[in-house]
């Protein structure tokens, strides 16, 4: 077993190496392959039927499945962990997580790294990929469906409806991991046409309300919550900036939640898109379209 490394110093020089090269693996793989090294996995937003087919064969087929804790449902580690040693990575640091799936990669044990939703949204996968990389073990993404995405479905719209919503945000109050003057989700709501997805515990929605009112934000714009999208408990929440706080503090839950701000969460609102119009017949092409099936 190696010494432990020092996980900034190798956050750092990978960062480095990132800004001079890039990575040859990028032009040699696409997302979906299976690849060498540990994959840092999608889980998904709960439902083990969420998971993609790249993740379910990754966990079928691990020694070691490091996961984030209670933001992966357990049915879904009871589905496809098989006989793989599970850790739960809420509360370890990068100093013992790295070592943990370094030696049991070096071991020959297949290592996945779980996320929630997807790794690429809020999920500090690169900066573990990073100090596994410096230590000469490969990994690589594979994706998930993100909770935005989840509350989607489970609320039957889109997140983008024409003349509605033409643009979505992913975003997070300020907070622990985000200074207030990071915090921009009144300037998406003001922008009128954007759907703000909002990632944040439950706890956090009331304040971040209070802050839009402050802010000017219309009160009675649209809020949805979906409360633990696709788990077995899943609620949804409706409302306006001006009440659904007291509504989601009043239904006393303490896990994630995610906010959906703005007409396109009650799906009322759309104009027809071209696609199923006549734009067939204006010559434009497949790959001139900019809309999606
Ligand atoms: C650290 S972020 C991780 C996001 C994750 N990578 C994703 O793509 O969904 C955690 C936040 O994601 C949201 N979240 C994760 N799973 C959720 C679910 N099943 N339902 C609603 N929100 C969820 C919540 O807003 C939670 O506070």
């Amino acid at each position: 077993m190696t010494d432990a490394p020092d996980p900034q110093a190798a956050i750092d020089a990978q960062r480095e190496k990132h800004a001079h090269e890039r990575d040859e693996r990028v032009y040699e793989h696409s997302a979906g392959d299976e690849q060498p090294g540990i994959p840092f996995v999608g889980a998904g937003p709960g439902h083990p039927r969420l998971l993609t087919v790249a993740g379910k064969e990754a966990l079928e087929g691990a020694d070691l499945v490091v996961h984030a804790g209670s933001l992966v449902n357990s049915e879904l580690l009871d589905a496809y962990c098989d006989d793989a040693e599970l850790v739960n990575s809420v509360g370890k640091d990068l100093e013992e997580l790295v070592p943990l799936m370094r030696d049991a990669h070096e071991d020959g044990r297949a290592v996945v790294r779980l996320h929630s939703g997807d790794p690429a949204i809020y999920g500090a996968a690169i900066e573990q990929m990073d100090a596994l990389e410096h230590e000469g073990v490969p990994t690589y993404l594979v994706p998930g469906v993100t909770s935005a995405f989840a509350a989607s479905a489970t609320l039957r719209t889109q997140l983008t409806l024409n003349e509605t919503a033409n643009h979505v945000a992913f975003t997070r109050p300020q907070g622990r991991t985000l200074d207030a003057e990071d915090d921009h989700i009144a300037e998406f709501v003001g922008m009128g046409d954007v759907t703000t997805c909002v990632y944040l515990g439950t706890h956090a929605v009331a304040d971040t309300m209070d802050r839009l009112l402050a802010a000017g934000a219309p009160p009675d714009t649209p809020v949805t919550v979906v409360y633990h999208a696709s788990w077995p408990d899943e609620d949804v929440i409706e409302g306006t900036i001006a009440d659904v706080g007291e509504k989601v503090d009043d239904a006393g839950y303490r896990a994630s939640a995610m906010v959906v701000i703005g007409d396109a969460a009650a799906g009322a609102s759309y104009e027809r898109s071209y696609l199923y119009g006549g734009w067939a017949n204006r010559g434009e092409t497949e790959s001139e379209s900019t809309s999606d099936d």
